[in-house]
């Protein structure tokens, strides 16, 4: 029996640009068990939002996704016809974009869109659709919500659009919400509330949540599991425990590098020295080799492995599971490392599934 909702494997997203293909999803492996939040982090530009319109299947011309499966309780997403999508759209899985006003339509009030989304996919009436949708106004903390619900989106600011899309999107009870920076513009007390409700249906309706955030306060707060991307690929994951007090790869550790401890205080990314490299000339070896401190000849010469270094936490990084030396020969050929790492199983904790990190490395690079 899986406890998984979501299972993403070797998923690849390109552009094909004027100046060549950018490689924007490249391999990306990421699971989310019923009712638990993954957070995802890196810097800008490492993936994440392409990764999380691939899932939606909303990647547009000059991107196409190019490989994987995106199982969503073992259907999967990419082969499902555009009409077969767009019924799982905003019903199975909601997101809520990175900018605000984007899937608000201008030319209905914000209640009657809230309360046309909820009637999509609830069998009752316009009068209760459009209680519920104050209801929902109301706890995504817009004040008045009854006077709120009668205006169109122009006539609110930018912050209460986010706020009424987030109602939106949480309105139809999703299995899955894709929450791509959704507080970032918000101030701390909306925000607040807002993951708070983000808590009180995951409890009860045992959603699931993607969550894609440069808070670290917020990932400490809110995530089960983090998947650290970097240059469209997964560099490390693991519970969030263990990547905030143990975190293996050096660019995980670069992140987490102003934080104290974890819930001390709330923390953005660190900016790392250097600059995530060009998409389209990507280093030979480990891609973060340029900015990496403990960088070493191999690693700029083949790209590490995923290896299991605790169980439940992967790192894709040649230092040992101590973060030492490297874990296999410094001369070790990528096919005996693959093999190396692939011999150990990650014995997820519980509410995890199993892995191998065969599975978590990629396949064909
Ligand atoms: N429409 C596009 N055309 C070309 N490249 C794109 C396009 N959209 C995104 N990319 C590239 O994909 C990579 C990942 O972008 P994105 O997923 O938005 O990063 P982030 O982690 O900040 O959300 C970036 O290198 C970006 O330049
Ligand atoms: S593989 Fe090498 S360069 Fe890459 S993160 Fe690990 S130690 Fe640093
Ligand atoms: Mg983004």
């Amino acid at each position: 029996m899986t406890d998984t909702l979501l299972r993403v494997r070797h998923l690849r997203t390109y552009f094909w640009t004027l100046d060549g293909i950018v490689k924007a999803v490249d391999g990306v492996n990421m699971d989310i068990g019923t009712g638990r939040t993954l957070g995802v982090v890196g810097e800008s530009g490492c993936g994440k939002s392409i990764t999380a319109l691939s899932i939606m299947r909303l990647i547009e011309r000059p991107g196409k996704i190019v490989e994987g499966s995106v199982d969503l309780d073992r259907t999967d997403l990419l082969k499902l016809s555009e009409s077969e999508m767009r019924e799982i759209r905003g019903n199975a899985i909601s997101m809520i974009f990175q900018e605000p006003m984007t899937s608000l339509n201008p030319v209905f009030t914000t209640g009657n869109q809230i309360a046309e989304a909820i009637r999509l996919h609830a069998d009752i009436g316009a009068r209760e659709a459009e209680d519920r949708a104050v209801e929902m106004l109301r706890k995504v903390g817009i004040p008045d919500p009854e006077r709120r619900a009668r205006q169109y989106p122009h006539e609110m600011s930018g912050g209460m659009r986010q706020r009424v899309m987030i109602a939106m999107a949480l309105s139809t009870y999703p299995q899955l919400l894709i929450a791509d920076e959704p507080t970032t513009a918000l101030d701390v007390t909306i925000q607040a509330q807002i993951l708070e409700l983000m808590k009180e249906l995951r409890e009860e309706r045992r959603m699931s949540i993607m969550l894609i955030t440069h808070d670290l306060g917020v990932i400490a707060e809110m995530a089960d599991d983090v998947v650290v991307m970097y240059s469209g690929k997964v560099v490390e994951t693991g519970d969030v425990f263990t990547i905030f007090e143990r975190p293996h790869h050096p660019y995980t550790q670069g992140l987490l590098g102003s934080l104290p401890r974890i819930g001390q205080r709330r923390g953005r990314l660190r900016v790392i020295e250097g600059v995530v490299p060009n998409p389209l000339n990507l280093p030979k070896g480990c891609l973060f080799a340029r900015r990496c401190p403990c960088v070493m000849p191999i690693c700029e010469q083949t790209p590490p492995p995923f290896q299991e270094v605790h169980p439940g936490q992967v790192s894709r990084c040649w230092l040992t599971p101590a973060g030492t030396t490297p874990a296999v020969g410094m001369t070790a050929p990528a096919d005996v490392a693959e093999a190396e790492a692939a011999r150990m199983t990650i014995t997820a904790d519980s509410g995890r599934q199993s892995a191998t990190a065969a599975q978590m490395g990629e396949v064909g690079r």
